[in-house]
């Protein structure tokens, strides 16, 4: 399949890894880009420059094919060294660079004259409209149903995807939701040229995470997700477990008065317990409601080659059968 994300990128099949904090490790990404898709190594998880051109070295050891590294900007009281990690990454030979959380302007001129390709995911149109402003080569337009910050708008891709193809020129995949050929089939439908997956990635056997977040996924239904945070306006989904119950009741509780050191033992530094350590009541973690579409833990080749010939089959049966 050949797509404007499939050529800008320099893949095969249009699909691609979402960043995911403890999940993007050089094992994911090398995974998913040998599969024929762009995996993304997360920059914020290895924190250092000098760690992150490890992570680059590492996955460049396991792949010869085209890996992205994920910038994620967010307010914190550290703020991670940018213009190293950034300087790593051209350095490192990077071709692409997912960046999100905030407007990415500060860098683009860097990776731009670096040649790098730069896709800015995003949960709205006006924030997608900037992007494209701003000189971001692509977005990905991330609806409600996404694992991780969803934004506050609340428009699920059945309504935001069409609205992002109304108004945009360049090429954007669907994320949020994605899991499977009809997914896919549907995201082009509405006017994408592929989709950034990240849930349905942790499970597949190259998720470099313990088995029991795998094996949560797998038992998940469609109504496992909450939504936290949504009082500080920084609403993330994630799967609900007994620290994410605690954690509602304190904002239910506590109401406008909710602070983030109020919920800090729920959501701070809880993601290395729950991803390596496999702790899975230890705090707050992203998941899509996708979970209610993920029954199995194929390899990322068996998941994305599953994809590509469901679609065709989907594509040239199912949907030219309506015509004849
Ligand atoms: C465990 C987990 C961690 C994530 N961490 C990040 C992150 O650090 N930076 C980021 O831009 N997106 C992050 N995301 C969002 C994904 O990149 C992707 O946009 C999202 O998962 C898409 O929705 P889906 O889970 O329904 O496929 C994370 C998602 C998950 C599930």
């Amino acid at each position: 399949m050949k797509t404007r994300i499939t050529e800008m990128f320099g893949i095969e099949h249009p699909i691609i890894q979402g960043g995911m904090h403890y999940v993007g490790f050089a094992e994911m990404a090398a995974a998913v880009s040998n599969a024929g898709g762009l995996g993304i190594i997360t920059g914020l998880t290895l924190g250092t420059p000098e760690k992150l051109a490890d992570e680059i070295a590492r996955c460049k050891d396991m792949t010869d094919k085209p890996f992205g590294v994920n910038l994620t900007f967010l307010p914190s009281v550290n703020a991670p060294d940018y213009p190293g990690l950034v300087r790593v990454i051209i350095e490192g030979g990077v071709k692409a660079v997912e960046t999100a959380g905030n407007n990415p302007q500060a860098v683009l001129p860097y990776l731009k004259d670096a040649g790098i390709k730069v896709i800015h995911k995003c949960t709205s149109v006006r924030h997608s409209l900037k992007a494209q402003s701003i000189g971001c080569d692509a977005v990905s337009v991330d609806g409600f149903e996404c694992g991780g910050h969803p934004g506050e708008d609340d428009v699920p891709n059945m309504i935001l995807l069409p609205r992002a193809a109304d108004e945009l020129e360049i090429p954007f995949v669907a994320s949020g939701g994605q899991a499977d050929a009809r997914s896919l089939v549907a995201s082009l439908a509405m006017g994408a040229d592929g989709m950034n997956m990240g849930t349905r990635f942790i499970a597949t056997k190259e998720a470099p995470v313990h088995e029991n977040v795998k094996k949560a996924i797998v038992a998940a239904s469609e109504l496992d997700t909450r939504l936290v945070m949504r009082p500080l306006r920084n609403t993330e989904r994630v799967m609900t477990n007994d620290a994410v119950e605690r954690l509602l009741e304190k904002e239910r509780k506590l109401g406008p008065d909710l602070k983030f050191e109020d919920i800090i033992e729920e959501v701070a530094g809880v993601y290395p317990r729950i991803m390596t350590e496999g702790e899975m009541d230890a705090g707050a973690w992203s998941c899509g409601m996708v979970a209610g579409l993920i029954n199995d833990i194929p390899t990322c080749k068996e998941l994305i080659d599953r994809i590509m010939s469901e679609a065709e089959e989907i594509i040239r049966g199912r949907l030219t059968g309506f015509l004849n």
